[in-house]
């Protein structure tokens, strides 16, 4: 990730990458040198006491969210850390109120709502264009973990805390959902399940997505504890229901986050894995399959597609639309909060540990 968000920000033009941090002097020297960054270190706190620096990126595995942001938030740093949040809502707690009583501009990075279709499901449905919301559906699904031969510090619940396919890419799916339905996960039901009870850890070290290339006999087993597959079935607000699925075995699955939403107006359909395309689906009409094209968007929606009609707008895309809003807040603390913050971060963590409790309680639980 410190690589798709140093991109994203030097789109931006106003804003400068100044150092970069990494878990020794050796591999932070090798990837400031690969962009072009003149200082490097095997220490983040030496950027933090640099007075110069306004804000930090926070793109590190989970665990080291927490105590990273408390650390930049006390030296005065405007933060955006990545998801999950934290480790516990505990912890997403103390990094809401540090930032409140500090008052930094705080982001949790659930950049895949500022997709342009994803903005234009949310504008659709303010507009009343959906009638009321009945149901929700969907799942994130990816294989990259499908073999036990496939192994990431995420499998570590030491690193990644005790959820991992629901925290990893079940956050993002109920982040999203709560932002274009505008409906509350009121109470849910999950079950989590682990396929396989051992996996095979490589003897060094593997970057996310890189390790596929190693030898049967340079791996150790190791026994897993966080899952690698769940189902949620909720409830929103007071009427609407749905259910999803996560998913990091669905083998050709790749990140095919999917929504689909269902009011009494009509529906709409969106899948990540072809962001420029959004059908609507009406019953006493015939459906629409409408390919992404400002000119067509609503105007909110619009401000997030920068390319004309045609031209595919992506995954990386999203970040350029986040930092675009982040640091309008870092230069301007007035300016409106258009992004996730903590807060939403640690809403997310309390979504995450009801699934937890109610999966190992099988049973039906309201959201913390
Ligand atoms: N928003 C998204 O779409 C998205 C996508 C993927 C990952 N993520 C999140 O980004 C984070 C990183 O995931 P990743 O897939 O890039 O992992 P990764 O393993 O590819 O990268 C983690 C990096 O953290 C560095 N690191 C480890 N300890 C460090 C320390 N003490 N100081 C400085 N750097 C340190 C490592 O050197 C490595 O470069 C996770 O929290 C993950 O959930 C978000």
């Amino acid at each position: 990730m410190g690589r798709v968000h140093s991109e994203g920000i030097r789109r931006l033009g106003n804003v400068e990458i100044v150092g970069i941090a990494a878990s020794s002097a050796d591999k932070a020297r090798a990837f400031a040198d690969e962009i072009s960054v003149a200082r490097a270190t095997g220490d983040y706190r030496e950027l933090l006491a640099d007075p110069e620096i306004d804000a930090v990126h926070i793109c590190t595995p989970n665990a080291l969210h927490f105590p990273m942001s408390k650390a930049a938030l006390e030296a005065g740093k405007h933060v955006l850390c990545e998801k999950p949040l934290a480790m516990s809502s505990e912890q997403a707690s103390e990094m809401v109120r540090i930032a409140k009583e500090r008052n930094l501009a705080n982001c949790t990075f659930h950049n895949l709502r500022y997709y342009p279709q994803v903005q234009n499901m949310r504008r659709m449905r303010e507009a009343g264009e959906l009638g009321e919301i009945y149901a929700v559906q969907g799942t994130y699904s990816q294989d990259w973990l499908l073999y036990d031969t496939d192994y990431n510090w995420r499998i570590e619940s030491d690193a990644n805390g005790p959820s991992r396919c629901f925290a990893d890419i079940g956050t993002h799916w109920c982040d999203m959902v709560e932002h274009i339905t505008g409906l509350r996960i009121s109470s849910l039901c999950a079950d989590l399940q682990t396929f396989h009870k051992t996996r095979k850890k490589p003897n060094r070290s593997v970057e996310t997505f890189t390790g596929k290339t190693l030898q049967p006999n340079d791996y150790t087993d190791v026994v897993i504890d966080t899952e690698d597959f769940g189902t949620m079935i909720m409830k929103l607000g007071e009427v609407a229901r749905g259910a999803m699925t996560v998913s990091q075995i669905s083998a050709g699955r790749k990140n095919r986050l999917c929504v689909e939403i269902y009011g009494t107006k009509g529906s709409v359909t969106w899948d990540q894995e072809k962001p420029d395309e959004l059908w609507i689906g009406q019953r006493n009409s015939p459906n629409q399959l409408v390919v992404k094209d400002p000119s067509l968007l609503s105007e909110k929606a619009r401000s997030y597609a920068d390319l004309p009609g045609g031209h595919s707008e992506g995954y990386d895309d999203t970040f350029k639309q986040v930092f675009r809003r982040f640091y309008k807040t870092v230069a301007d603390r007035s300016a409106a909060v258009e992004y996730p913050t903590f807060e939403d971060g640690l809403r997310q963590l309390r979504i995450l540990e009801t699934v937890l409790d109610s999966s190992a309680k099988q049973a039906w639980l309201p959201v913390k």
